[in-house]
């Protein structure tokens, strides 16, 4: 098959290169010069990991080319993808629909013979059939039809995700670009990975229920966790417990600070404006957005109650500044909410993210890059996790404490045990839904401490226990 991408971002790229890798000819198309010029020297615009690697493989094949002139993509292509991107619109909401329909735009004109036009990006519902009117209008002559093919890869596993999808969405009116679809997903297809055909709106309304799903999985989570902390459970014993019910699952039940990122956080809102504009509001997606907002807030009173009520004048070290491992995107990353805050109560902040500084460097201005959580460290009274990648899980906890001025942690991801942190020398320390026995959160003393518990001796081994009973098996 011939297929033209539209888009060489997150979603764009990953999906030409491995389009390419199933055998397929792919042309890559973007409007920004510096990433198609980067693409044509062999270098991946955006951090993914092991898309570099498969790229070259299939530009050296012969299979996969990149180029900004949209007529040139679409030579002779079968599919043509728009992949562009669909952020919040300014003021209301809504998803951004200017940069699809532009696309549509200039695809009518390029059309030259039949062909699918495929929209991968997440847009509202209704949204296909208007792309097709576009179509229509700027060329009434043009053969073609649309198909909705919504995306549901996570960056940082983007290839492995698409390689191997829980299911493809594809969603369509017309029996020719079914065909189309289906020689193009047929390598899926025949490793036995589900591809469901449904209607256009069914189709587009899948990928926004999916993600607010997630999303409200997420925040339920969250909401569970600031409980926790007030009654002495503890979330990570909890999340297991949940996770293990088979109609629960597992996956999206670790608290943190806060769900951010290029997708759930616009998607939500675009979902929520759909119900309103229809007169069906879906209210639990319209609390989750705001229960998200306040969970980042109250990660800020966190780390200010773990400096002893204020950051003022105190050097708070941040770990981790992209919205997840494995990524450098920092859309909507908690870290734009939390960091700038730390920063207007008076704290000097340092961050270091092996990733994010690139894109970081214009978002979060006034912060002092450090190369790594040591260097950071060094003279700060105040450590944060905020994104958990893989170098901040086995951190040296006891050289850390010893480099710190004061060492008090917030450990907004729960990667360290308790009992491990007070064993390497902190001397106070915050979680999320968790209250971390014998290590005051708030405030440093013992007779801070002592005054919370009413002087009763303090349970150090109650949370690991906990945690250790639940472990499968047992
Ligand atoms: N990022 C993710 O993890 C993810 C996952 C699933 C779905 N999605 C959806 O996929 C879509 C794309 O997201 P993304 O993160 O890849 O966006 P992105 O911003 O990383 O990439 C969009 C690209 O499109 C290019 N572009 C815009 N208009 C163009 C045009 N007319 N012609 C050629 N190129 C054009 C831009 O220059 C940019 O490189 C969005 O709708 C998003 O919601 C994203």
């Amino acid at each position: 098959m011939k297929i033209a991408m539209i888009g060489t971002g997150y979603v764009g790229l990953v999906s030409g290169v491995c389009f390419s890798d199933f055998g397929h000819e792919v042309v890559c198309v973007d409007k920004d010069p510096a990433k198609i010029a980067k693409l044509k020297d062999g270098k991946v615009p955006i951090f993914e990991p092991g898309l570099e690697a498969l790229m070259a493989r299939n530009v050296a094949a012969g299979r996969l080319s990149f180029t900004l002139d949209l007529a040139e993509a679409m030579r002779d292509a079968e599919a043509v993808f728009i992949a562009v991107g669909t952020p919040t619109r300014r003021g209301d909401g809504h998803a951004d629909l200017t940069y699809v329909m532009a696309a549509a735009e200039e695809i009518a004109h390029a059309l030259d013979h039949y062909a699918v036009v495929v929209t991968k990006s997440t847009v509202p519902i209704g949204t296909n059939r208007k792309v097709a009117e576009v179509i229509r209008h700027a060329n009434p002559a043009a053969d073609f039809d649309v198909a909705s093919n919504p995306e549901f890869l996570r960056e940082g596993a983007a290839i492995d995700d698409f390689m191997r999808p829980d299911r493809v969405v594809v969603g369509l009116d017309s029996e020719r670009a079914k065909k189309i679809m289906s020689d193009i997903y047929r390598p899926l297809f025949l490793r036995d990975f589900p591809i469901v055909y449904t209607g256009l709106e069914s189709a587009e309304m899948i990928k926004y229920a999916a993600n607010a799903f997630l999303a409200t999985k997420i925040t339920f989570i969250n909401e569970i966790a600031a409980l926790c902390e007030r009654v002495g459970a503890d979330i990570k014993a909890v999340s297991k417990g949940m996770g293990l019910d088979g109609r629960i699952g597992n996956k999206f039940l670790h608290a943190g600070p806060g769900y951010g990122g290029s997708c759930f956080p616009k998607d939500t809102k675009a979902l929520a404006r759909m119900g309103q504009d229809h007169a069906s509001p879906i209210q639990i997606v319209e609390t989750v957005i705001k229960v998200n907002d306040e969970t980042k807030r109250r990660m800020i009173e966190k780390i200010e109650d773990l400096c002893e009520g204020s950051c003022r004048g105190k050097t708070v070290a941040v770990l981790g500044v992209t919205f997840k491992p494995n990524t450098d995107d920092m859309r909507d990353a908690p870290s734009l909410t939390i960091v700038p805050a730390l920063i207007g109560a008076g704290a000097k902040v340092r961050v270091v993210d092996p990733e994010g500084r690139r894109e970081g460097e214009h978002l979060l201005p006034g912060v002092t890059w450090m190369e790594d959580a040591y260097e950071a460290a060094e003279g700060a009274e105040a450590l944060v996790i905020l994104t958990e990648w893989n170098e901040f899980r086995a951190l040296d906890l006891q050289r850390l404490a010893g480099l710190m001025a004061v060492p008090r942690l917030a450990d907004l991801r729960n990667v360290y045990e308790p009992d491990v942190v007070r064993a390497a020398g902190f001397v106070a320390c915050e979680a999320v839904g968790r209250r971390l026995e014998g290590l005051p959160g708030r405030g440093l003393n013992e007779e801070t401490d002592n005054e919370e518990t009413g002087g009763a001796a303090v349970l150090v081994e109650e949370p690991a226990r906990e945690t250790a009973e639940l472990q499968p098996g047992e």
